[in-house]
């Protein structure tokens, strides 16, 4: 049963990576124009709670929510391998970008608790796919990154895929362009919906993206709105385009991005 349902998702995962790598001709520079821009950088730093209340938000307001962190700021992030999935709550990380970036072998990853933005609580490095389980009371977001991740800065740019877990080990989770936009990630809660249940996006949107898109301004904005569903991808802080998983499981997949 799990390894079919495996098996469905790497079938999804190539075919859509196929797709999204078919118009892939960018120059370094149009590409950085959605990540890198100073003023939405300053626009983020004081929002990684953010994916608390649109969480709490779509939940039905549970204003009275108290993080429980799982990391603490003044210990290095913790490298981790692939975990056994023994069934219950947790994450799969797929790695569908064809480019290493930060790492021989793959990929760097990270998990990042809200409002911890100076040191990541996990790493890891994806060739292909892994399977994690953070802490039962992680809330924070998952992205794509290198070494300069380890310099104890911030580093908020980029698409950001939130998740935050229940103690019961029900799951909420979305992908968000809110922070910035460094390639596309597709999430499926796999808690056995029928028809599955996605966010996310899977299109290249950098490669020609117009002159005067940057990081969140309103130019990028247009564009992005021109091409994503508002109900896939969070664009738009009052649209909450998040899924739950009823068993607390999710893959996440990263297609062909930048870092
Ligand atoms: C949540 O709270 C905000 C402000 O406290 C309110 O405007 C909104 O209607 C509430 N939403 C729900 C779903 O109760
Ligand atoms: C984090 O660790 C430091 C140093 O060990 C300690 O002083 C601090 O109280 C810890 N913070 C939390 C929130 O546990
Ligand atoms: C990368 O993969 C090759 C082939 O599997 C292996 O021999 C090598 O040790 C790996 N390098 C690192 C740094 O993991
Ligand atoms: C699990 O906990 C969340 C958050 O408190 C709650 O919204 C949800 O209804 C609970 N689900 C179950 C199945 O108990």
């Amino acid at each position: 049963m799990r390894l079919a349902e495996n098996v469905v998702i790497f079938c999804l995962t190539i075919a859509v990576a196929a797709l999204s790598l078919n118009n892939d001709n960018p120059t370094a520079s149009t590409r950085r124009r959605l990540h890198d821009s100073p003023r939405h950088r300053q626009h983020l730093e004081s929002d990684s709670g953010g994916v608390r209340r649109r969480q709490a938000a779509a939940a039905g307001n549970d204003t009275g929510h108290t993080q429980i962190y799982c990391h603490n700021e003044t210990q290095p992030p913790i490298y981790f391998t692939s975990q056994p999935d023994t069934g219950g709550p947790g994450l799969y990380i797929l790695n569908a970008d064809p480019v290493e970036h930060g790492a021989v072998n793959g990929t760097i990853y990270f998990l990042s608790e809200s409002d911890h933005d100076f040191v990541p609580y996990l790493w890891t490095v994806i060739g292909g796919a892994v399977f994690v389980v953070p802490c039962p009371t992680f809330e924070g977001r998952l992205v794509r990154g290198d070494v300069t991740d380890f310099d104890g800065q911030k580093h908020m740019l980029g698409t950001w895929t939130e998740l935050a877990w229940n103690v019961n080990g029900t799951a909420w989770g979305d992908v968000s362009l809110l922070e910035g936009n460094d390639g596309p990630v597709i999430m499926q809660a796999l808690d056995g919906t029928e028809g599955g249940k996605y966010k996310g996006f899977s299109i290249d949107v950098l490669s020609n993206a117009p002159a005067g898109a940057e990081g969140g301004n309103s130019v990028a904005k247009a564009w992005e709105t021109q091409l994503l569903d508002p109900n896939s991808v969070y664009l738009e802080d009052d649209i909450n385009p998040v899924i739950n998983s009823n068993n607390g499981r999710f893959s996440v997949t990263f297609f062909a991005g930048i870092v």
